[in-house]
């Protein structure tokens, strides 16, 4: 399918990888083996999106609160990650040509100085493309990325730069992960959850939303298209009549 066979397309798709661990348990398998399958779908959906021409996308692979889980399961998560972006790395020049930007949204305070390392020399290296924007989400939350961004605010306040009254939306749009892109349209989670999860707190203000019962593994290209479909019918008024 072809971005023609769409009316609309949303600029910015967002997406919350759920139903990792579901999947395995469904098989008997350890939780590590949906992440895995997980990983996939997410190249797979990915280069899909690009393909039709979505021009941002972004997909969450790790929250703040994630930290939380079983140690081995952070670590998988964390390596299979660092898989993508090595292999990411070994086809930088095919990335380079189809116009595609990488950038990491989340707090990198906490992240293996290793894994940091490429995710920097990616973002750098891919730093040019302008067709298709691909974010990840990883030690990210909503209410920290707003938080990080008052503080900034409070810094240059009281340090004199600005006055309270400069304070408006776009200067903390700016001091955001997706400082530049534009806000979510489409919100897609599947697995049957029908939350946010301090996903993109402000930039999804007046996104729509589309859930699925699919478990992300199982996701396919018919699910991402019918999200598609779906956002295409839907009448976004944006709070007026
Ligand atoms: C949520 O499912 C999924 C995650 C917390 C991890 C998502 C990570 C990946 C898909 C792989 C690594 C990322 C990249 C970018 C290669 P869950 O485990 O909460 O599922 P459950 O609700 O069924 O337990």
């Amino acid at each position: 399918m072809e971005a023609k066979d769409f009316s609309v397309l949303p600029r910015h798709v967002a997406v919350i990888m759920d139903g990792n661990g579901r999947w395995a348990k469904k098989r008997g398998l350890p939780r590590t083996a949906g992440h895995i399958e997980g990983a996939k779908t997410f190249r797979k959906i990915g280069e899909y999106a690009g393909d039709l021409g979505i021009r941002h996308i972004t997909f969450y692979a790790f929250s703040t609160e994630n930290w939380s889980r079983p140690e081995n399961e952070v670590a998988a998560i964390m390596r299979l990650f660092n898989e993508y972006l090595e292999e990411a790395r070994e086809r930088l020049e095919e990335s380079i040509q189809k116009g595609i930007r990488l950038r990491f949204l989340g707090d990198r305070s906490r992240i293996d100085p290793d894994l940091l390392e490429l995710m920097d020399f990616m973002e750098a290296a891919t730093a040019e493309g302008k067709k298709v924007n691909l974010n990840i989400a990883i030690n990210y939350g909503g209410q920290q990325e707003l938080l990080q961004a008052v503080q900034s605010i409070a810094e240059d306040a009281a340090s004199g730069r600005i006055s309270a009254a400069d304070v408006d939306a776009a200067m903390i749009e700016n001091r955001l992960y997706t400082a530049g892109q534009p806000p979510v349209d489409l919100m897609i989670r599947p697995s049957g959850e029908q939350r946010l999860s301090n996903f993109l707190l402000w930039q999804s203000a007046y996104a729509e939303f589309w859930y699925s019962d699919v478990l992300w593994p199982d996701f396919t290209e018919q699910d991402f298209d019918e999200a598609l479909k779906a956002y295409e019918k839907r009448n976004r008024r944006f709070g007026g009549v």
